[in-house]
């Protein structure tokens, strides 16, 4: 599975999308490292606040299935065939990076231009769990 592969998957996902309030699409396809694919759609309600981000319902589903390893998570959005770029909000970067540091981030449009980085660029001095753990 390549980078504009796991993109189509994310634009098809977007076309799931329960956006009433914002008419914002996004998209997610969730990688795992044995090869798995966990799709995922923003899912909005009319307390804004219970609104899901395309990537942690990718995440939610990919470890409520079992499968916590993720390699790489690809991004598309209602601005994807404009050519501009979306990255994931600040909670989504939080909880991405619980996954691991590593984890590529892909966005962009499959028959455009397609960017790859990684989650720690995208959170540097981030919170994570050794801050408080075992905390004396
Ligand atoms: N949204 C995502 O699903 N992922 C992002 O990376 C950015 C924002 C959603 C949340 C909300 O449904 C809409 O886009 C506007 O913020």
């Amino acid at each position: 599975m390549n980078n504009k592969e796991l993109l189509k998957l994310a634009e098809k996902a977007r076309e799931n999308a329960y956006v009433p309030y914002s008419k914002f699409k996004v998209g997610a396809a969730l990688l795992t490292k044995d090869k798995k694919v966990y799709t995922g759609c923003n899912i909005e309600c009319a307390s804004l606040g219970g609104t899901n981000c395309a990537e942690r319902t990718a995440i939610f589903k990919a470890l409520s299935e079992g499968s916590q390893d993720i390699e790489a998570i690809a991004i598309a959005s209602s601005n994807s065939e404009k050519n501009e770029p979306t990255y994931p909000c600040g909670i989504c970067r939080q909880v991405i990076i619980e996954f691991g540091p590593e984890i590529r981030i892909i966005t962009g449009y499959s028959e455009g231009e397609i960017y790859e980085c990684k989650i720690k660029d995208l959170i540097p001095h981030y919170f994570s769990g050794s801050d408080f753990i075992d905390n004396k």
